[in-house]
């Protein structure tokens, strides 16, 4: 079966609706996505969205921890761009009907975060995401050119090889045509055409055993514009937050804002002793790295699962109101957090690196844009600073729009597509074979790709991804298609790709640790400023 729209949005977490959003004032939108329409990391956003809305904060204060946070590898002009613009996009969804929690003054109630100099991070309770997301859902809603098709999942974007043409990677001319997506439901393979596509498919959490990420994390949209030939960077850069729920029975792990320590809680040892301030004069709101790696090495030297996160001295009426799912999620468990420590490990979070887009959001491939946690767009640098996500996917979503409108009505449908050739595939999925490499990834990628890596830990990696790559390759061939079987591919493209970017990286830097290479000097505040 095939369709066509203007604009194919492939993913409904806040880079993805907000695009959709505005773009439908001028063409007919077409959103897939691979579950229910809310459920994305969007959806599980805590600590909320950083941004100047006024004083006594002020741009240029952000643009200097955010590029101190990136370890002198952001690239600045993204920064101060993101930065200027992301008050804008703030006070729209504002307007589209996102509400941020108000101080009795009735000013914004702004939070304070690991890496940032000043209260900055607007946030509703600690349940920002979903705030966020039900506003942009209830605007899609009612817009008449938006429809949304849940349960559809895109196996892969359309471009000349579809055509039986040979394309290379970092050819100037490939073109997008739209994608082909598996109706899960219908088990339809459905070839979508489009004028222009939007990969806003978020993150990859899900190639550690251990992450905040929630099921549908598994790097999709990065993965399909790999195959499609497009140009990735920065994927070695993968950020461990330092404080998830230690509780093993979790998948995924809950996370313990960082707004929580920047209300005043306090890393402790099992013993029951401070140790941050002997590793950064931020103690435990220093950078998300260097805390993370501070945990990493207390556990290991300690022998211990977790360390903990003491909240005893906070108010208990304070917590309850600005952390009411943390609280209630700790009490489900056991914990009451004005009396008990909570016990913490640092869990996979967020991926740096992505699709290289430039600053209109376009893709090394014609016709194709990215946005949102998928896209790399030289704002995060070697380490993205806490809140600052949520803005990055606000301000260029906007962008992709501002250049998508100006575009699509210049670019044709490709009528000559064919549709999706499952020639070959007769054998029933064996679902233990999936389930059984997803495992072994995780636990290679846990074990070797961690927040402390070598060149050894590395080669061990790609010695083992070569071994699950040949087999799931071999099973992808034969056997017929499912949402499963292609996050696991895409899952191991994303490990591949890490491994292989973390081996090229010959230095310790941001997120990267490798203790082959002694870390270099991180820019000081004042330097920058200098
Ligand atoms: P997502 O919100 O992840 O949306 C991706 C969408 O793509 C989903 O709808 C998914 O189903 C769909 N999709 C994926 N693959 C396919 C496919 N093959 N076919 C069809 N659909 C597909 N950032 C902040 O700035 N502040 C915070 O406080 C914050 N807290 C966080 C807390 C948690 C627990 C987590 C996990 C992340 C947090 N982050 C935070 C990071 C931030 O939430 C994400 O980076 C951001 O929401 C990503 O938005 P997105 O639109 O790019 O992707
Ligand atoms: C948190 O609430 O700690 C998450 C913030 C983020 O990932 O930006």
């Amino acid at each position: 079966m095939k369709q066509e729209t203007d604009f194919l949005v492939i993913g409904s977490g806040i880079a993805g609706l907000t695009f959709a959003l505005k773009v439908a004032d001028h063409g007919k939108v077409t959103v897939i996505t691979k579950a229910n329409e809310e459920e994305s990391n969007t959806k599980y956003a805590q600590g909320g969205i950083a941004g100047v809305l006024h004083g006594p904060d002020t741009f240029e204060k952000h643009i200097r921890d955010t590029l101190e946070c990136g370890a002198g590898l952001c690239d600045e002009k993204v920064v101060r761009m993101v930065v200027t613009e992301g008050a804008e996009r703030i006070r729209e969804i504002i307007e589209w009907g996102t509400r941020f929690d108000k101080t009795e003054a009735g000013e914004y109630d702004l939070a304070h975060e690991g890496g940032h100099s000043e209260h900055r991070v607007l946030h509703y309770k600690d349940s920002t995401g979903n705030e966020i997301e039900r506003a942009l859902l209830q605007q899609i809603h009612s817009h008449p050119n938006i429809t949304v098709y849940t349960h559809f999942f895109a196996i892969d974007l359309i471009t000349q090889h579809h055509l039986g043409q040979e394309i290379k990677r970092g050819t100037p001319d490939i073109e997008c045509y739209g994608a082909y997506v598996l109706d899960k439901k219908s088990s339809e393979i459905i070839t979508i055409l489009s004028k222009l596509t939007l990969l806003a498919s978020g993150g990859a959490g899900q190639v550690y055993k251990a992450t905040t990420n929630p099921a549908i994390a598994t790097g999709d949209g990065m993965a399909m514009a790999y195959r499609a030939k497009a140009t990735l960077r920065d994927m070695e850069f993968i950020q461990f937050h330092p404080t998830a729920l230690y509780n093993p029975a979790d998948h995924p792990s809950f996370l313990i804002s960082e707004a929580v320590r920047g209300e005043g809680a306090i890393l402790k040892t099992k013993d029951g002793k401070e140790f941050m301030d002997r590793y950064d004069s931020r103690a435990s709101l220093a950078p998300r790295d260097i805390v993370a790696r501070a945990i990493d090495q207390e556990m290991k030297v300690r022998g211990d699962d977790f360390v903990l996160l003491d909240c005893r001295h906070i108010s208990p009426e304070k917590f309850k109101e600005h952390f009411p799912t943390i609280y209630s999620k700790c009490l489900s468990v056991g914990i009451d957090i004005s009396k008990q420590m909570i016990p913490v490990v640092p869990a996979a979070h967020y991926i740096c690196g992505g699709i290289a887009v430039d600053e209109w959001a376009r893709s090394s491939i014609k016709n194709l844009y990215a946005a949102g946690e998928c896209a790399a767009t030289g704002l995060h640098g070697g380490n993205r600073l806490a809140s600052n996500s949520l803005l990055e996917a606000l301000v260029y979503s906007h962008r992709a729009y501002v250049d998508a409108i100006t575009q699509f009505r210049t670019v044709a449908i490709q009528s000559e597509v064919p549709d999706w050739n499952s020639e070959g595939t007769s054998q029933p999925n064996e679902m233990v074979l999936i389930t059984q490499n997803l495992r072994e990834l995780q636990e290679v990628m846990s074990t070797y790709v961690g927040i402390v890596r070598s060149d050894h830990r590395l080669k061990r990696a790609m010695d083992r991804l070569r071994i699950i790559y040949g087999e799931t390759e071999a099973l992808y061939g034969r056997t017929i298609l499912s949402s499963k079987l292609c996050e696991l591919r895409n899952l191991i493209t994303i490990a591949y790709l890490i491994v292989k970017f973390s081996m090229a990286r010959k230095e310790s830097v941001g997120l990267h640790y490798s203790t082959d290479y002694p870390p270099i000097d991180v820019k000081s505040s004042e330097q920058l400023k200098g």
